[in-house]
């Protein structure tokens, strides 16, 4: 990806900061996924009282993506932290790393984590998420 390409998502997800809804752990989390065609989903974490319900970002980025009938993706990017103060670069949970798994190509799926439009580390799926268990896993004859 090129740098302008890969600061344009940032600051999507940074622009979700102000969406997201964290009246429990204050930490604002924002997302933007880059699809096959171009087009870019954001999302960004939606808590519950009933903690186990909240959604991350990545989530809700995928699964508004995924909901329009898109399962092409080529990157995502995550900003995040308390009160939406970007002092670290936020990597995506267990959770979102296994849906991610479910989509994408884990050798070239990018995950950018960033702290700023500039300053960012991009990392691969099959990084995050080693010997991943994926949709291959289940078809015939492997
Ligand atoms: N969170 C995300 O949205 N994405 C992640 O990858 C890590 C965690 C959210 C969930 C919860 O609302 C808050 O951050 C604290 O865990």
């Amino acid at each position: 990806m090129e740098k302008e390409e890969i600061s344009g998502l940032i600051r999507q997800a940074i622009a979700m900061l102000d969406k997201a809804y964290v009246p429990y752990s204050h930490h604002r989390v924002g997302a933007a996924l880059l699809t096959g065609s171009g087009s870019v989903y954001t999302g960004c974490n939606i808590e519950n009282a009933g903690l186990t319900a909240t959604n991350c970002a990545e989530r809700t980025a995928f699964f508004k993506a995924v909901s329009d009938g898109v399962r092409d993706f080529r990157a995502i990017a995550i900003v995040g932290g308390l009160n939406g103060v970007l002092r670290n670069y936020c990597a995506p949970c267990g959770v979102c790393r296994q849906v991610m798994m479910e989509f994408c190509d884990p050798e070239t799926f990018l995950i950018i984590t960033a702290k700023s439009p500039t300053d960012y580390r991009i990392h691969t799926l099959a990084q995050y998420l080693p010997d991943g268990f994926g949709p291959a896993d289940l078809r015939a004859g492997t």
